[in-house]
């Protein structure tokens, strides 16, 4: 029989491709998304891509009434909760929205799942969680914290929570996938990332800029210490991503208790070198200008994955190329992203 894995917040970029992923090893896909920062037109792609009429509810994850028709409906065997805001700066500006609704997603789910004995969940987490001041390569054991913004307290919180619950529930198995820089899209160009506003993070910046949609990058600081004093970060291309939550909910069937993990590629890329990597796999320029450092930047962040691959048998098997192309090739084929057309 098909288990059934429940992704919470699962039209958005990385749920998208994950349940790709899932279907290809022969797991049955439900998504649980209100379209805050998605698009329906997401489920045409996926159809496209796997062949399959992805069952998907247009619900509020923090709803529990409305996700309660979800449970009943499904026999959901794992939930994976990627539903959550993701903008750093803004969650400095608006504390309350991202606490509330990063914490009530993670309640109305808990609260589902123990009224249904579903008791597997895997959690979209950060490497925000590990703070400012452990030295990379971070690893699982590196002390948590203090996060520099309310979104990464949001991860840090989601995790004790889910820490705290998994004390009270013996059979309970709860997954943390710490992600590092998510980049790239999948192959076909179907689906990707579609930022609602001006992207925030590197990779859909230097894409939007590429099509013209954004005149230049900014490039925020040039005297870290650092190759070429630009920030170094662990890019991880979304779908060996994806297929790291394929390899987690193998692992949950068959586990109990807590366990983190770290999920990136080891390989640390400062801003210059994903700018010239892009011009040069795309033969297309990037113009950019250097800025002031970002608050709360730090100047190094790579991962440790070898636990992953240990205990999961999970490996990033894409590289920065791979990144570069498959980007492009999403953003070239959706200029204005899902709104572009068919
Ligand atoms: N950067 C620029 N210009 C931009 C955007 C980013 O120079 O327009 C630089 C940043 O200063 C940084 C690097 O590109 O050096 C990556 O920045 P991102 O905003 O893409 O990613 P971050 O590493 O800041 O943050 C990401 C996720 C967070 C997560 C964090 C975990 O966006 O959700 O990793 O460490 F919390």
């Amino acid at each position: 029989m098909e288990r059934i894995v429940l992704l919470a917040g699962g039209a958005g970029y990385i749920g998208s491709h994950t349940a790709v992923e899932l279907v290809k090893k022969g797991y049955q896909v439900v998504i649980a998304d209100c379209h805050y920062n998605s698009s329906p037109l997401v489920y045409k792609r996926l159809k496209q891509i796997t062949g399959r009429d992805i069952c998907h509810y247009n619900v509020d994850v923090c709803d529990e009434e409305a996700l309660e028709q979800v449970f009943e409906e499904n026999q959901i065997d794992v939930v994976i909760n990627f539903a959550g805001y993701k903008a750093v700066g803004e969650s400095v500006r608006k504390p309350m929205k991202y606490y509330r609704n990063n914490l009530n997603s993670t309640f109305a789910l808990l609260s589902q799942m123990k009224k249904h004995g579903v008791d597997r969940i895997i959690f979209s987490s950060s490497a925000t969680v590990y703070g400012m001041n452990n030295p990379s390569p971070l690893t699982e054991e590196n002390p948590l914290g203090p996060c520099t913004n309310p979104y990464g307290w949001t991860k840090f919180m989601n995790e004790q929570i889910l820490r705290d619950t998994a004390q009270t529930w013996d059979t309970m198995s709860v997954v943390l996938l710490r992600y590092f820089n998510p980049a790239g899209a999948h192959e076909s160009g179907l689906i990707g990332e579609d930022p609602k506003d001006i992207p925030n993070n590197l990779m859909p910046y230097i894409s939007q800029v590429a099509c013209g949609r954004l005149k230049e990058l900014s490039v925020f600081g040039d005297d870290y210490d650092t190759h070429d004093g630009t920030g170094v970060r662990d890019y991880i291309h979304v779908v060996d991503l994806a297929k790291a939550h394929v390899c987690a909910t193998d692992y949950s069937l068959n586990h109990s208790g807590v366990e983190a993990f770290n999920i990136g590629t080891g390989t640390g890329y400062s801003v210059l070198d994903m700018v010239k990597a892009f011009e040069k796999v795309n033969g297309v320029p990037v113009p950019y200008q250097i800025t002031p450092r970002r608050p709360g930047d730090v100047a190094v962040c790579y991962a440790d994955s070898s636990k992953a691959q240990q205990i999961l048998g999970w490996k990033a098997q894409k590289n920065l190329e791979d990144m570069c192309r498959d980007s492009w090739n999403w953003q070239s084929q959706n200029p204005n992203g899902y709104d572009s057309g068919a």
